[in-house]
């Protein structure tokens, strides 16, 4: 088997530089034999969840109701749906999205072991579609990289490159779908089949048959966003409290003015923001593995004792990381940090090759952690994590 779902003979590091945030790659047969882990109807009862996202788009145009005066030419529901639903949607021109179906799907956790090849982090969501004949979402443009996978059936992706403005834009819906789109490039993809797409390219996939695709979207933050997110952290960790103070005030000519020495005194405030290199990191590895729904993991009910849990897992079970736990880890001076869902976990003595290979993968057995388990701080870390929800033994879920 092939290590990445790459075209035969392109490196991971070619995709890298020829392509990743740059070009579209289509690439035949990503997943030769690709079965998908959802089938339909598990699909809709899963729209049919609270809890879970989800999103219908329905074509009106595309089924005879534009002609109809008052009929938006798209139309964007949001779930959870009644079960009713299906029995009332037209036979075509209608695609339903599930978010984050990875959390849901264990397979479709392991699907995304194949990107490994992009940092964990960048990673944001497993999104899969489902449209009869004739379903789309629109020709659109988003602002993150993605690689679309074909799950099921046939769909035609077509692509332009061209500039989108905020006026190409079908208006008064709250989908960004253009009202004119002219293709420069078109697949018609099959199971198995992946399209890579760089931000910004305008992509219309319209399904040929009953189909179903897994959007692997990537994480784009707005840079306003990451500086807000960054200066509210500071706030709460240790941004001065003391009042704004003038000893120095000197009788101006019109009391109306903002003077120099006031703008200067503020001006100093800001410059003087105690930021350093170590509170970016700690505050981003906290940010980018905070769950992206609120919903966090759930504890053991009753706490295994690290013994228990070491003879457990030496027996040959193995352990699977929660998906609603992002996990990810970066070096602080001769230390590592380790950050498990939008927290900083105390390392209490375990080893920096433990904390890799907890953030590296999502399975653990026994055998892999070999000689790390030694370490008893190790052992104890992973039972922690065990206890508080981030890792289950596979057999917990029965
Ligand atoms: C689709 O699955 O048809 C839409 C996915 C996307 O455009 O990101
Ligand atoms: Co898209």
């Amino acid at each position: 088997m092939k290590e990445f779902p790459l075209p035969a003979g392109m490196s991971a590091e070619t995709f890298l530089s020829d392509y990743w945030q740059k070009k579209p790659l289509l690439i035949k047969a990503a997943f030769p034999a690709f079965k998908t882990p959802l089938l339909p109807d598990e699909i809709a009862g899963m729209a049919c969840e609270a809890g879970i996202e989800s999103r219908l788009i329905i074509e009106n145009s595309g089924i005879g109701r534009a002609a109809n005066d008052d009929a938006a030419p798209w139309q964007l529901r949001h779930g959870s749906f009644d079960e009713s639903l299906f029995s009332e949607l037209p036979e075509s021109h209608w695609t339903l999205l599930i978010q984050e179906v990875h959390q849901y799907v264990p397979l479709l956790a392991q699907l995304l072991e194949s990107f490994r090849f992009i940092p964990n982090w960048r990673i944001d969501d497993m999104m899969v579609s489902y449209s009869p004949v004739g379903g789309s979402v629109g020709p659109h443009v988003d602002q993150y990289d993605v690689f679309l996978l074909q799950g099921l059936g046939r769909k035609r992706w077509q692509i332009s490159t061209a500039e989108v403005n905020e006026a190409d834009l079908i208006e008064g819906i709250d989908l960004q779908i253009l009202a004119h789109f002219e293709a420069e490039q078109s697949w018609e993809l099959e199971v198995g089949d992946m399209l890579y797409l760089p931000p910004g390219v305008t992509h219309h996939g319209v399904a040929l048959e009953e189909s179903l695709t897994y959007s692997i979207g990537f994480r784009a933050p707005v840079e306003r966003d990451l500086i807000t997110s960054f200066v509210d952290y500071l706030a709460e960790e240790r941004l001065p409290t003391r009042h704004y103070r003038d000893p120095d005030l000197v009788l101006q000519q019109h009391p109306g003015e903002i003077s120099a020495a006031s703008l200067q005194h503020v001006r100093n405030i800001i410059k003087q923001m105690p930021v350093s290199d170590q509170d970016i990191a700690r505050w981003f590895g906290q940010v980018v593995t905070a769950s992206k729904s609120g919903d966090d993991a759930e504890p053991q009910r009753q706490p295994m004792s690290v013994d228990a849990f070491l003879s457990r897992f030496q027996q040959g079970e193995k352990l699977w990381r929660c998906e609603l736990s992002r996990f990810a880890c970066t070096a602080e001076g001769a230390s590592m940090l380790l950050f498990v869902a939008g927290r900083i976990e105390p390392l209490a003595g375990a080893t920096n090759a433990a904390v890799y290979q907890l953030c590296d993968q999502r399975e653990h057995s026994a055998e892999a952690w070999g000689g790390l388990l030694r370490s008893n701080e190790n052992g104890a870390l992973l039972c922690r994590l065990y206890n508080d929800g981030h890792l289950y033994f596979e057999n917990d879920q029965d």
